[in-house]
């Protein structure tokens, strides 16, 4: 499974690349700044669940490819400016220094928002793919827009910034709003527009929002688990980084052991729903198999 999983990933590295900018023109520093923060690693978990809900529902055009290439600018960029010293101020991301410590502030503000606006030129590419149904392309954007802004991603940084300054620790109701906003969004939106543009109907993509969610608060449950039990060269990032900013994590709120049994209840509620879409025949091991190893993820 590991050996698939670095082969798909690949795979993903690959498609990426492709769509990302050139090197030229006047505004060069900006576009420096945008590849090296998308070049810098990462798992590409969410263009991967992205193209593998895509095949769960029987796609395999290459309509999916530019909305890989735009979920992993709009994260990456979310990345880039929560590691800005407004933010979370952290000087190491993916093992490189992180796009603010290498460009300086200024740059890495554009950067983050010349890649939320590249993701979106890029996505909209996916009108002229072969095959592309402009209903589905049409709808995978709104879904993209909206699980990205106010009521999504954004909205979940807004709040998670908000808790920080709150003196007294956060209700559970409260973490989970910022875990799913911040977190689960992107992920719902990686897994949505796979089954929206393989022509998934609406209750599979209802299914798979909720299937989305629990993967997306369990990996940031475990993400919180991560930032206190691991190290900076496996992580490549600093651990330690919530206590610096005084957060409330599932860790603070409910202790390793219970944070860690609750993310592996979450995940086992996932994989039973899509075990549940296998039994009405849309099938994808892969995809079950990736998110069993997200449980035991040690980065
Ligand atoms: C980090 O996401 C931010 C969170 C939402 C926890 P990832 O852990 O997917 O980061 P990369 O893309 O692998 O660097
Ligand atoms: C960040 O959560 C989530 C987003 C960037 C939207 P964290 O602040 O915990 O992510 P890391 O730990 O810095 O990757
Ligand atoms: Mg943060
Ligand atoms: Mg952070
Ligand atoms: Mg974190």
């Amino acid at each position: 499974m590991k050996e698939e999983i670095k082969r798909r990933t690949e795979a993903v590295w690959q498609i990426i690349e492709a769509y990302l900018p050139k090197e030229q023109g006047r505004t060069s520093e900006v576009i420096q700044a945008m590849n090296y923060s998308v070049n810098a690693g990462g798992k590409r978990l969410r263009p991967l669940l992205m193209s593998e809900t895509y095949k769960l529902f029987g796609g395999n055009g290459t309509v999916i490819e530019p909305f890989m290439a735009a979920i992993e600018m709009i994260h990456t960029y979310s990345l880039v400016h929560d590691d800005l010293p407004a933010m979370d101020n952290d000087e190491y991301r993916r093992g490189k220094k992180t796009t603010w410590a290498q460009y300086g502030e200024a740059v890495a503000v554009l950067a983050g928002d010349a890649l939320l606006n590249y993701a979106f030129e890029t996505a909209l590419t996916a009108f002229s793919c072969e095959g592309a149904d402009a209903a589905r392309v049409a709808r995978a954007l709104s879904i993209l827009a909206k699980k990205a802004g106010i009521y999504g991603m954004i909205g979940g940084q807004d709040a998670d910034i908000a808790a920080e300054r709150a003196e007294e620790a956060l209700e559970l109701s409260q973490l989970l709003y910022i875990h799913e906003h911040k977190t689960a969004a992107l992920i719902q939106a990686s897994m949505m527009i796979g089954a929206v543009l393989a022509g998934a109907c609406d209750e599979a993509v209802d299914i798979i929002e909720q299937a989305a969610y629990e993967i997306g608060i369990a990996f940031q449950i475990q993400d919180d688990i991560l930032d206190v039990t691991s190290t900076f060269e496996e992580l490549g990032k600093p651990i330690g980084s919530d206590e610096k900013n005084n957060k409330t994590t599932y860790v603070t709120l409910k202790g390793i052991d219970e944070a860690s049994r609750e993310q592996k209840e979450l995940s086992a509620h996932a994989i039973s729903r899509l075990e549940a879409l296998g039994q009405k025949g849309f099938q994808n091991e892969f995809l079950t198999d990736l998110v069993k190893s997200l449980i035991t993820r040690l980065k």
